[in-house]
């Protein structure tokens, strides 16, 4: 297993990004100024984080994704793993987004992240179709934050 930083044609990733967030418009606008981190198991790539500075003490994931057939084998934990030990030294959180899933909200809480405030209807608002996850519409964003 290797995790590389993309530094160049971060949009030659945008199938995977598209797994984590389903809106290309979305991602455009947050891609260029992420640090983006790839992992690869046997030479393919399997995961994608991105992340970004939202201030001194705080980085959030806007992404965070494994192909389909990947999925279920540590790789999106190991990544969490790696952006949790490059940062912890300069920063104090680390913060995220995300749709009211309750998979992806225990994925994130079994890796110790705690449940901080919601956006009231950000994916009605900001997003240019509905959003469905596991049947759901997708209504408010759910912050979720870990100390490092
Ligand atoms: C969430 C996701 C990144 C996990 O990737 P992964 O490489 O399979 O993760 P790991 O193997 O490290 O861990 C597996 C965990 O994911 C959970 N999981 C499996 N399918 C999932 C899904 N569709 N959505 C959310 N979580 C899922 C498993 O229950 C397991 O959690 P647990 O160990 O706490 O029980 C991956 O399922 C995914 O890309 N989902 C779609 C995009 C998404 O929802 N991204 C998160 C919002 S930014």
């Amino acid at each position: 297993m290797q995790i590389k930083e993309i530094t160049a044609n971060k949009t030659d990733y945008t199938d995977i990004l598209l797994i984590g967030d389903e809106d290309e418009n979305m991602i455009s606008k947050y891609i260029e100024q992420s640090t983006v981190f790839a992992l690869y198991a046997n030479n393919a790539l399997t995961s994608v984080c991105a992340v970004i500075t939202t201030d001194n003490e705080t980085i959030e994931i806007k992404n965070l994704a494994t192909y389909p057939e990947y999925q279920n084998k540590g790789y999106a934990s190991a990544l969490i793993d790696f952006v949790c030990n490059k940062y912890k030294t300069e920063f104090k959180y680390l913060i995220l987004g995300t749709g009211e899933n309750n998979k992806t909200l225990s994925f994130y809480k079994n890796r110790g992240f705690k449940e901080t405030h919601r956006l009231k209807n950000f994916f009605i608002e900001n997003y240019s179709h509905p959003i469905f996850e596991d049947g759901k519409q997708l209504k408010d964003m759910i912050y979720l934050k870990k100390i490092l």
